[in-house]
């Protein structure tokens, strides 16, 4: 299931940082290295795969044969959690389960544990997809990050219902978002490591650090943000809790966000972390500009996961965000656009894992799916086959793959 996404989610970024790909890949992390356990594959073991080439997406003949690809939980186990979105059908499909249980040390929901599904009405929850997801991370040894509690998409609208000129109003919506937050958090309680508990609260543009139209803004002002923290808090300390955003490496939206941050720690609100999205493009934005976004958290005294990371092979223009207009034209495989695009894509991927490694603060990072199988980037912006994963349709190990756990490898 996808939920209708802002327009100019990226539009803004692809429009305002338009600096080369290259610039970005000389690591721009300060120096990171990469982790070196389980890697043994290079790129001089080419050749012996006709696999790889011949399935499907992957773009070149020349990657390693696929059965020598080292497990990322482990390569990167030094580092951080290696997770893959998921939803609980996806987890027992080709190549998906095989894929998570190799690579995978944690899993966020795609989609079954957010409010929609969960909040049936005031008190009534459907916990059945969820429960299943939990089940599967469990009997394989894989960990949950919750996501999420509170998203403008994904509220429903009891938790709104009344006169919101009733003086009462603001008490009666908090107590049903207290409620919702306290019992969801209460029954995962144990089974997941933390919880993006708001989910994409920055504001759009300079007009408000807020995003002012979320019925959770309209309803309660900012301090829905402070109650839905510690109403976490209060159900289970334990549990690290997160604001999630996109755009965090853009300097004027992490401005905000930093800003809405600095106000919640004045206050005393409790919160352990920012989670980074990175939904982004081949081309957009530099690693150094990541690198300036993890360091920004970590001067808060917060930890960094990366959560929703995928990396679209279309630059897209901001017109095509914000009206579907300009969007780049189907890229086939199996053309020459195709492989430049692959080869951007790894020097991208490369850049990044980088500078993730080079900051310890970085202690998970999910990709928004797991294979390219499966990516809403195929519908979003608009409908166009996208490749932006690690994997490649078969399951096989892309470039991309190869780039970040081989600094041999060239793509
Ligand atoms: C946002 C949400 C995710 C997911 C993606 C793409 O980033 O945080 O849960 O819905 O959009 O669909």
């Amino acid at each position: 299931m996808r939920e209708a996404q802002p327009l100019n989610r990226r539009g803004l970024l692809v429009g305002t940082a338009a600096m080369t790909l290259l610039s970005a890949c000389g690591g721009g992390g300060g120096g990171g290295s990469f982790s070196s356990g389980g890697s043994s594959s290079s790129s001089s073991s080419s050749s012996s795969s006709s696999s790889s080439s011949s399935s499907s997406s992957s773009s070149s003949s020349s990657l390693p044969d696929p059965s020598t690809a080292p497990a990322l939980k482990t390569h990167f186990a030094a580092n951080f959690k290696i997770g893959m979105a998921a939803d609980p059908a996806i987890t027992s499909q080709s190549p998906s389960n095989a894929l998570l249980l190799k690579h995978a040390s944690s899993i966020t929901a795609e989609s079954v544990m957010k409010a929609d599904p969960i909040g049936v009405s005031e008190g009534v929850y459907n916990f059945t997809q969820a429960d299943a997801l939990v089940s599967f991370c469990q009997t394989n040894g894989i960990a949950l990050r919750g996501h999420n509690l509170v998203w403008h998409q994904t509220a429903p609208n009891w938790f709104f219902a009344g006169n919101t000129a009733d003086p009462g109003y603001k008490a009666l919506v908090t107590a049903r978002l207290q409620k919702y937050i306290t019992d969801v958090v209460t029954h995962f309680k144990g089974q997941v490591y933390c919880w993006d508990v708001v989910n994409e609260c920055t504001g759009e543009d300079a007009s408000s650090n807020y995003r002012t139209s979320s019925p959770w803004y309209t309803a309660l002002g900012p301090d829905y943000i402070e109650i839905a923290l510690r109403a976490a808090y209060a159900a289970d300390p334990t549990v690290a809790l997160f604001i999630n955003d996109y755009s965090t490496e853009d300097p004027a939206k992490r401005a905000r966000l930093m800003a809405i941050v600095d106000d919640l720690q004045k206050k005393g609100a409790p919160l352990n972390g920012i989670g980074h999205q990175l939904h982004i493009s081949t081309s957009y934005p530099t690693a150094a500009a990541v690198d300036q976004a993890l360091k920004d958290v970590e001067a808060r005294s917060l930890i960094n996961h990366v959560t929703e990371l995928d990396i679209s092979i279309y630059n897209d223009p901001a017109s095509c965000y914000t009206g579907a207009s300009g969007c780049l034209a189907q890229i086939n495989t199996g053309t020459s656009a195709f492989t430049a695009a692959m080869q951007a894509q790894a020097l991208q991927y490369r850049a990044l894992y980088t500078v993730f490694a080079a900051h310890s603060s970085v202690k998970s990072v999910t990709t928004w799916g797991i294979a390219d199988n499966h990516t809403w980037l195929d519908t979003y912006p608009v409908t166009r086959t996208n490749y932006p994963l690690l994997f490649d349709t078969s399951g096989n190990p892309k470039s991309a793959f190869w780039a970040i756990v081989d600094p041999s490898f060239t793509p």
